[in-house]
């Protein structure tokens, strides 16, 4: 991707006075998002603090300052966070989808009060082969392990969305190690099942964080394991739960351990 600098393309902004924004976030419900809108946060009290602002700045330099001339998908997008910064670094075209439409509204909003042409949809992961379109970076960030299908998730994102680079993250729980894994382990041989660095997706079935929507929470092994079999190469690990990986071209072989070499197995 291009590093030169670009301005991004602004829509004519809004004339929002404090008094109206406080109305209209009012109205928009709860964010999960804590954005600063015309300097009235939208989540001041989040649990995890200013968030995503305090997640992205231990991984905002995985991601060229300028995004002159590409297209973004942000997928799960939420409040808007991380696409309107991907507008801010000059992206050409910029896409939200979330399958909540309680949240794109909230998105929408902070577009318009920030001047920024970002475009919202109303889409779930499942369905992005309605769009037609490969776009330069997709971002999956934080939906995963709220699917009940995530590996079906990751497919359709090679097969229909990612034309080049993924930036992906997702709550990791259990072990942070990783292994080299044998080419096949005979039938009679179990131990490798009782390493804390298998990979492992935890069916937490709706009971966990007090989070009904959450489903599946990989370990780090798995989640690498994950993006690799669904046509991945990881390139960077820039944070503890986020990756940065490049859509493998067709017949080129499926490297792994490739941020730094694992323990064997
Ligand atoms: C934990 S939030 C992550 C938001 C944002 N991407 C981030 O990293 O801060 C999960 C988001 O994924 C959305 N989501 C959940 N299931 C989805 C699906 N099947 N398709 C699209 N979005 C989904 C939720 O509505 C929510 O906005």
């Amino acid at each position: 991707m291009s590093a030169k600098a670009a301005a991004p393309r602004a829509a004519a902004p809004a004339s929002w006075t404090e008094q109206g924004i406080s109305a209209r976030l009012a109205e928009l419900g709860e964010w999960f998002h804590n954005l600063n809108l015309g300097g009235i946060q939208t989540a001041p009290h989040h649990a995890l603090g200013d968030y995503p602002s305090c997640k992205w700045r231990h991984f905002a330099h995985a991601v060229p300052s300028s995004l002159a001339g590409k297209s973004v998908l942000d997928i799960g997008c939420n409040g808007g966070f991380y696409a309107l910064e991907m507008k801010r670094r000059g992206a050409e075209r910029v896409l939200g989808i979330d399958e909540d439409e309680r949240y794109l509204a909230q998105a929408r909003f902070a577009a318009e009060v920030c001047g920024l042409d970002v475009e919202w949809r109303k889409l779930s992961v499942y369905d992005v082969a309605q769009l037609g379109e490969r776009f330069d970076l997709v971002l999956f960030m934080g939906v995963l392990y709220h699917l009940r299908h995530p590996l079906l998730a990751l497919d359709l994102l090679a097969e229909h969305v990612v034309k080049d680079q993924l930036l992906f993250q997702s709550m990791l729980r259990g072990s942070a190690e990783r292994t080299v894994q044998a080419e096949d382990y005979p039938f009679e041989q179990r131990q490798q099942f009782d390493q804390p660095s298998w990979p492992r997706l935890h069916f937490v079935e709706r009971r966990y964080a007090g989070d009904p929507t959450n489903w599946w929470i990989p370990n780090k092994a798995c989640a690498e394991a994950m993006l690799r079999s669904a046509g991945f190469e990881i390139l960077g690990n820039p944070e503890e739960e986020v990756y940065l990986c490049r859509l493998r071209r067709e017949g080129e072989p499926v490297r792994s351990g490739v941020l730094q070499e694992p323990e064997a197995l």
